[in-house]
């Protein structure tokens, strides 16, 4: 009995200092509500990191465009099937003095369609490094800088080509049926062997 009503008069106590949080909210409760908030922004930073990497895991050309020095290029689906020649564009991470930079265009290939294989050609011209370019017959390939000429397979199919070698070929894979994934590399212009940069 006695306990009970020393239990109202706690509760009336209470009832009192509950109207002075009109002005002034209880310490107890500050606490509280802030340590709220930080769990929630904290679950926010938590969670968009996730979210990023499930996106990534699902779909193939989020994934890493790097393995094992190969670079995911395109979709096979991408390059034309009566086998002309499509330029793309070849992109990756790239580390200078200051920074890396993820994700960034270091070149481009022709790709074209062999029977069931796919080649890949660097698109500078191992005359000088200009950039070679298709005839506009579609049957060759042209540099526009001193005229040297290669056949689709990237072969000097022109004596009169300054070019001491043919187009650079690059090793290709074609992963999961559908990925284009190509070993990028430039090579030294001006030599008759190629030399890697
Ligand atoms: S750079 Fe291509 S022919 Fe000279």
């Amino acid at each position: 009995m006695s306990e009970h009503i020393e239990g109202e008069s706690e509760v009336g106590s209470e009832t009192a200092i509950g109207c002075d949080t009109d002005v002034q909210e209880p310490e107890g409760r500050r606490n509280f509500l802030s340590g709220a908030v930080a769990l929630a922004v904290g679950a926010l930073a938590t969670l968009a990191p996730i979210g990023v990497a499930i996106t990534t895991v699902l779909d193939p050309l989020r994934r890493s465009t790097k393995s094992n020095g190969m670079v995911l290029v395109t979709r096979l689906s991408a390059v034309p099937e009566d086998g002309s020649p499509r330029k793309f564009t070849v992109s990756a991470d790239r580390t200078d003095a200051w920074a890396t930079y993820t994700d960034t265009p270091v070149g481009a290939v022709y790709l074209r369609r062999v029977g069931d294989d796919v080649l890949a050609l660097n698109v500078v011209c191992p005359h000088a490094g200009c950039f070679v370019g298709v005839a506009d017959d579609g049957a060759r390939f042209a540099c526009p800088c001193h005229r040297s000429s290669f056949d689709l397979d990237g072969v000097v199919n022109d004596p009169a080509s300054p070019s001491p070698r043919d187009m650079d070929e690059l090793e290709v894979e074609v992963r999961n049926e559908d990925e284009v994934w190509v070993r990028f590399q430039n090579f030294l212009p001006g030599r008759d062997e190629k030399t890697p940069v």
